[in-house]
């Protein structure tokens, strides 16, 4: 039996028979080639979002997808008794590109950020020193498991899961007079995201992190970055930190470092690494050949196609782009964020729902974050011709409903009704309100703000 290419009966499967803590959209893909999905009716659509800057190097790299084949045929799993030579390969190779002596391989980001906050404690453990408490941001986001709710600075993640782990402090982003504050005798650890990405794409400010490794060193605290999202070329260097001059102690990476295909790791010093003594932690799976060997073809591709100067190429283009939309719409609030790392944030006429369906429909997939915010993450081999695509289509988009801010600015409610936008904007042309509606670009009970989490 297949249920391959019939998108009703995988729907029912998936209704029946998986637990239901996503909000799907009604579209199940089924191959890709490039920057390019195709959905079971062979509708085409390009990958703005990268499956959540995962996929890098697109889809069916050839590089990739040699190297998961070959490593298939050769050995999947082996266990962690013996040497694996795919996870020696990329250990050398991350710590040749990066900061770190020392490397830690696990399946994903929240795990990556699991053995960071546990090597944050019992590195000063080993030293006889009570440290313990790890501080972290409002709003960041650092995984799904009890210790990663923990640390991350959103309620919503942990509140149903309650009592949290404790240890962890929530100080405000870019906000160095508050981490100073939050600062004490037991803090082990600073953990942040140079980017929030689940929270809408907001990057820290360069004095502010290096305010932050300024202060970590002087009160003898471990900094530990999240690059989970940024790392691995997103941003347009190898990982983020290296955009702000500054080094941490330990490092998480997941996402694009696999390529696809589940991969964590925690990079860290040969100082930091003494935290971990044989048997204080570990992984099944953690740094299997196959997941090896894509995070090495990975890494491979990094160093012989250009991927980097592609980011950096594409990012400018963009980012000039979608700002000359900016100046030419006054319904786009802000574009924000860094390489391939990108936040259009709207006003209030416009939800990022809508937005998000709208664009779908035209072929283009994105991320909406909150009511007001689409993200884009695609993957690092996107094109100028295919940026300029997605800008125009937006352009198309926005040309249909945005009038002057004077007008459509008086729509205060971000998830307005029809009915309600009639009797609030008065000065808003009938067909345009209809237009807005017709495209899915005001709110209504189809047109819910759903969380869109990582
Ligand atoms: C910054 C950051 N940290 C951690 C995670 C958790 O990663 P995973 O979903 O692989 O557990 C994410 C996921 O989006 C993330 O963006």
């Amino acid at each position: 039996m297949s249920i391959e290419n019939d998108l009703a009966l995988i729907q029912d499967f998936d209704k029946n028979y998986c637990l239901q803590v996503f909000n799907l959209m009604p579209v199940a893909f089924v191959k890709g080639k490039g920057c390019y999905l195709y959905d079971t009716e062979g509708r085409k659509y390009l990958d703005m979002i990268g499956g959540i800057a995962v996929n890098c190097l697109g889809y069916n790299h050839p590089k990739l997808t040699s190297a998961i084949t070959s490593q298939a045929k050769k050995i999947v799993h082996a266990c962690n008794y013996y040497y694996i030579p795919e996870k020696s390969e990329l250990a050398y190779r991350l710590c040749r590109a990066s900061f770190a002596d020392k490397v830690f391989f696990c399946n994903s980001g929240a795990e990556a950020n699991e053995a960071a906050i546990k090597l944050a404690r019992s590195y000063w453990y080993y030293k006889d020193i009570n440290k313990y408490e790890i501080i972290t941001a409002d709003m960041s986001f650092h995984g799904r498991t009890m210790g990663t709710i923990a640390a991350t600075g959103q309620a919503k993640f942990s509140r149903p899961f309650e009592p949290n782990v404790p240890g962890f402090v929530h100080v405000p982003y870019n906000d160095i007079d508050a981490m100073i504050e939050a600062v004490n005798p037991k803090t082990a650890a600073i953990m942040l995201e140079l980017i929030q990405g689940e929270s809408g794409v907001h990057p820290a400010d360069l004095e502010y992190i290096q305010a932050i490794r300024k202060l970590c060193t002087e009160k003898g605290v471990l900094l530990i970055f999240d690059e989970v999202q940024t790392g691995v070329g997103r941003t347009g260097k190898m990982f983020c930190y290296q955009n702000y001059g500054v080094t941490p102690d330990i490092m998480t990476l997941a996402k694009g470092l696999g390529g696809g295909v589940p991969i964590g790791a925690m990079l860290t010093t040969n100082e930091v690494a003494t935290g971990f003594k044989p048997g204080d932690h570990g992984s099944t799976f953690g740094g299997n050949p196959l997941a090896c060997a894509a995070g090495n073809a990975v890494m491979e591709a990094f160093d012989s196609e250009g991927i980097i100067d592609n980011v950096k190429d594409v990012s400018d283009e963009l980012f000039d782009k979608l700002n000359k939309l900016r100046t030419k719409y006054n319904c786009i609030r802000s574009v924000r964020g860094k390489g391939l790392l990108i936040g259009i944030e709207f006003d209030d006429t416009i939800t990022a729902q809508g937005m998000r369906q709208q664009l779908f429909s035209m072929g283009f997939l994105v991320s909406a974050i909150g009511t007001s915010t689409i993200r884009l993450a695609p993957p690092l081999i996107l094109t100028k011709a295919q940026a300029g695509q997605f800008v125009k289509a937006l352009d198309k988009i926005l040309k249909n409903v945005a009038g002057p801010k004077s007008v459509l600015g008086r729509i205060k409610d971000a998830l307005p009704s029809k009915k309600q936008i009639r009797e609030s904007a008065s000065g808003v042309g009938s067909a345009k309100i209809d237009k807005l509606d017709e495209m899915g670009l005001t709110g209504g009970k189809d047109n819910k703000p759903v969380d869109e989490d990582d």
